[in-house]
């Protein structure tokens, strides 16, 4: 990619700091959040809703261009039929109340994922989101709500024969352009919440070359000062690529 991946943090973050293009964020650990509370599991979705807002404003503050959260998987359908519909809930309200606030910030919203599945009404609201926004450019935040790495390639896959696509035409940069994250860089860094040393199907394709980071704590503890230490970490690492360290000097 001829862009460089990174840039100089801005004012709020330590000068020396610079902070990835694509961050991928794996917000994991709500359930066990309310648990260790006492709470229900919906307790810690709300708060894990609240901690959100937050982290999207730290991004933005951080220049982070682009972020890709992971709030609902294709899997997740699984879950008690209770929990599934208040997650469907709890995207409607967000969308319902954070809009403005977003757009306001100069935040461009995109979904990735499917959205069958999805009432109507939602799907309206999603659109109109991704329509209000579109012009924005401080941050581009792609909402993974019924989102699924493989189903993301077998959608892929499906577009490229409807579009006859040949198989002398198939290429790594046209499989990127019929991705639901099509024109975007690959997420430089992708972080976990709540410990867990997994993917669950999140960015399979782009996620080939992202620095991967856990976090100890439960996302909705996850704040401004882990955010930090994360960033750190990407900051000791190096890229090499495929390549070996003495040819990256
Ligand atoms: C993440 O928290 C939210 C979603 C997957 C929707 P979890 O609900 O997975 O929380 P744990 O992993 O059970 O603690
Ligand atoms: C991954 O978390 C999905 C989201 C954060 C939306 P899960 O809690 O569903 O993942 P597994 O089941 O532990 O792998
Ligand atoms: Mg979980």
């Amino acid at each position: 990619m001829a862009t460089p991946s990174t840039q100089p943090a801005s004012a709020t973050a330590p000068a020396t700091l610079k902070v990835p293009r694509h961050i991928g964020l794996i917000m994991d650990g709500n359930g066990r959040w309310a648990k260790s509370r006492s709470l229900p599991r919906a307790a810690g979705h709300k708060a894990g809703v609240e901690n959100l807002r937050r982290i999207i404003r730290a991004c933005v503050e951080l220049g982070i261009q682009h972020l890709t959260i992971y709030a609902f998987s294709t899997e997740n359908w699984a879950r008690p039929v209770d929990e599934v519909k208040g997650l469907l809930f709890l995207l409607d309200q967000v969308l319902d109340n954070e809009l403005q606030e977003l757009h306001r910030e100069g935040v461009q919203i995109r979904h990735i994922g499917r959205v069958d599945g999805l009432a109507d009404s939602t799907r309206r609201k999603l659109e109109s989101a991704v329509a209000m926004t579109q012009n924005n450019t401080r941050l581009v935040l792609n909402v993974g709500f019924n989102y699924g790495g493989r189903a993301e390639i077998v959608n892929a896959i499906k577009q490229m024969l409807a579009d006859g696509v040949t198989s002398d035409e198939v290429s790594e940069e046209l499989i990127d352009r019929y991705l639901y994250t099509a024109g975007q860089p690959d997420p430089d860094l992708i972080i976990r919440t709540a410990g867990e040393l997994r993917v669950s199907n999140f960015l399979l394709w782009q996620g080939a070359y992202s620095e991967y980071y856990a976090a100890d704590v439960y996302w909705p503890d996850f704040d401004k000062n882990e955010l930090l230490k994360a960033l750190e970490h990407f900051n000791s690492r190096e890229r090499r690529f495929g390549k070996t360290s003495e040819q990256l000097v």
